[in-house]
């Protein structure tokens, strides 16, 4: 049997819940995690900077999406920092889904979480913001299908800030989405870990 990964979409590992805090300066949070998903027993460093740094949710970040929830920590304390926000949560591994559902309700937003599987999103939704730790280990040209399908989904004034260790190439992956017209900003980079800001996609340049 091939070894699991944290993005399987049904990961081939028992279940043995645990619980997990996320301490930040604004919020502590005990949330549960589980065997075969992402950073199954704490907090992910990456995740933890960029819930630090990312610049703040502000009123017109109405609806937010976390890109790849895993257990839920983007989500949980984008719920709790924008009260009022409706967040879809999305992952292909099912049971980092139904572990965001629950931690999700246990830090009192379940009716403005939406969590659900990639292609079960509608076309039609809109994002004022993006927050991402990628999957950055599907391989390149599944993260470039993957950010292109979903950074193409920003609101005219929206953008997405991502997390990328800098050995897992952030660099590169900021000049490829330079390339394909998306603006990007390197906001920060700390311990290994850089965050990427990023706009929409302009327009085809003039001839
Ligand atoms: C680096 S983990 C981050 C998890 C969580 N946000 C955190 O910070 O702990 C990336 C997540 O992306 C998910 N993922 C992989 N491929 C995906 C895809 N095509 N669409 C959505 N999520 C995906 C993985 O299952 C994994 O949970």
């Amino acid at each position: 049997m091939a070894p699991a990964h944290y993005f399987d979409h049904d990961p081939n590992v028992g279940s043995s819940p645990t619980s997990v805090e996320v301490n930040l300066p604004d919020l502590a949070l005990q949330l549960t995690s589980d065997r075969g998903v992402f950073s199954a027993a704490s907090l992910d460093a990456g995740t933890k900077l960029l819930l630090l740094e990312a610049p703040p949710l502000s009123d017109s970040d109405a609806t937010i999406l976390d890109l790849g929830c895993g257990w839920g920590p983007i989500t949980c304390v984008a719920a709790r920092r924008a009260p009022e926000a409706r967040i879809w949560a999305v992952d292909v591994n099912q049971r980092a889904r139904d572990l965001t559902a629950a931690n999700a309700a246990s830090v009192g937003a379940a009716d403005r979480v939406r969590v659900a599987a990639p292609d079960d999103v509608p076309r039609d939704v809109r994002f004022d913001r993006i927050l991402s730790n990628p999957p950055i280990r599907v391989g390149k040209a599944a993260l470039h299908s993957l950010l292109e399908l979903w950074l193409d989904r920003l609101t005219p004034t929206g953008v997405a800030h991502l997390v990328v260790q800098r050995h897992l190439g952030s660099d590169s992956l900021a000049k490829w989405l330079e390339g394909e017209r998306f603006t990007v900003d390197r906001l920060k980079s700390r311990a290994g870990y850089r965050i990427l800001e990023i706009g929409p996609r302009g327009r085809e340049p003039q001839p």
